[in-house]
């Protein structure tokens, strides 16, 4: 279930690399690994990032029936390698290149004629998109700080303690019931969703296994701390203002106490974060650290890049009247 430890079942494959992987991973691990085949493809394409996704899992809760040891196993370790090297030099040719301080800017101005889903979602929303909403981002929510906290011993001084300061009001401030994941997982029972931990894997396409595939990408490299902590203010500065217009949404369309008590919270959380991420997280880091303002710049550039393709995918799609989910509606809108 969502908020127990319990592991997931396997997904379904999306080509030859995952299939080839999931395969691997149902028997038990052996130094030399035979049968994973070099990657090819599209590597922001379905099959590589579910390949990624998959790889990334066996830090988190892992599978079920899927012997913990291949979190180490070092042919696997090298195959997700080349996955990953081709992850980056995507993002790298494509990410905005702009500096730092010009990003950070941009993110405080809300442009009027947003077109973002909660802007959509706001405007002309359906219970139907609400709920593909949610199952597209409840890989991350269901996870929410998890992969961040991978920065925690990786910072010092005053950016550890700003950090950390985050971090434990995403992890519900020392209450159980607080915690951010399981006020999404309340959400989603609010909305008719089986909260369970990466129920929905194999419904989200490419786009949205991109953007959580990004912060496991920063959170394992301890070379990439500061794209992690890059990323992290991106989310953390524009959250505030989407997270309101989704309370409207989520209002206007039935939801319960519990069906917007997730952004209602981030409303008021993250406009405080907004400034500890700035002063205490960035400003710190830069000052013991100047040469990763770069990587911020890049951490900030590309989780953008790819939260504007998961948008897009979403508002493209309904705006059509079409699903935005991999293998199409969950079920037919009358029903939803
Ligand atoms: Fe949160
Ligand atoms: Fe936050």
């Amino acid at each position: 279930m969502g908020v127990d430890g319990s592991s997931p079942p396997l997904p379904d494959g999306r080509g030859l690399c995952s299939a080839a992987l999931l395969r691997q991973l149902a028997r038990p691990p052996t130094p030399i690994v035979r049968g994973l085949p070099p990657p090819r493809g599209p590597i922001l394409g379905e099959d590589l990032q579910l390949a990624l996704y998959v790889c990334y899992e066996l830090h988190y809760r892992g599978f079920d029936g899927v012997d913990p040891e291949w979190e180490w196993n070092p042919e696997l370790l090298g195959w997700r390698g080349r996955l990953e090297r081709a992850f980056l030099s995507a993002l790298r040719a494509e990410a905005d290149s702009a500096p730092l301080a010009e990003q950070l800017s941009a993110l405080l101005t809300e442009p009027l004629d947003g077109t973002g889903p909660s802007h959509f979602l706001r405007a002309h929303g359906e219970r139907w998109q609400v709920r593909e909403y949610l199952v597209q981002r409840s890989l991350y929510h269901l996870k929410e700080a998890d992969p961040q906290a991978w920065a925690i011993p990786r910072l010092h001084g005053a950016a550890q303690a700003a950090f950390v300061a985050i971090e434990f009001d995403e992890y519900g401030d020392g209450h159980g019931e607080r915690v951010h994941s399981r006020l999404f997982a309340d959400m989603m029972r609010d909305f008719g969703l089986d909260p369970a931990y990466n129920h929905y894997l194999d419904r989200v396409p490419a786009e949205g296994l991109a953007v959580v595939n990004l912060m496991s990408l920063f959170g394992l490299h301890r070379g990439l701390r500061g794209a992690l902590v890059g990323q992290f203010a991106g989310v953390e500065i524009a959250s505030s203002p989407g997270s309101a217009r989704l309370v409207e949404a989520l209002t206007a369309l039935g939801a319960g106490e519990a069906g917007t008590r997730f952004y209602r919270e981030h409303v008021e959380a993250d406009a405080v974060h907004e400034q500890l991420v700035r002063r205490g997280v960035i400003g710190e880091l830069l000052r013991q650290e100047p040469q990763l303002e770069d990587d911020i710049a890049f951490g900030l550039a590309a989780s953008a890049l790819l939260e504007d393709r998961l948008a897009q995918r979403m508002v493209s799609n309904w705006t059509k009247g079409r699903s935005s989910l991999h293998l199409g509606l969950l079920d037919a809108p009358a029903g939803s």
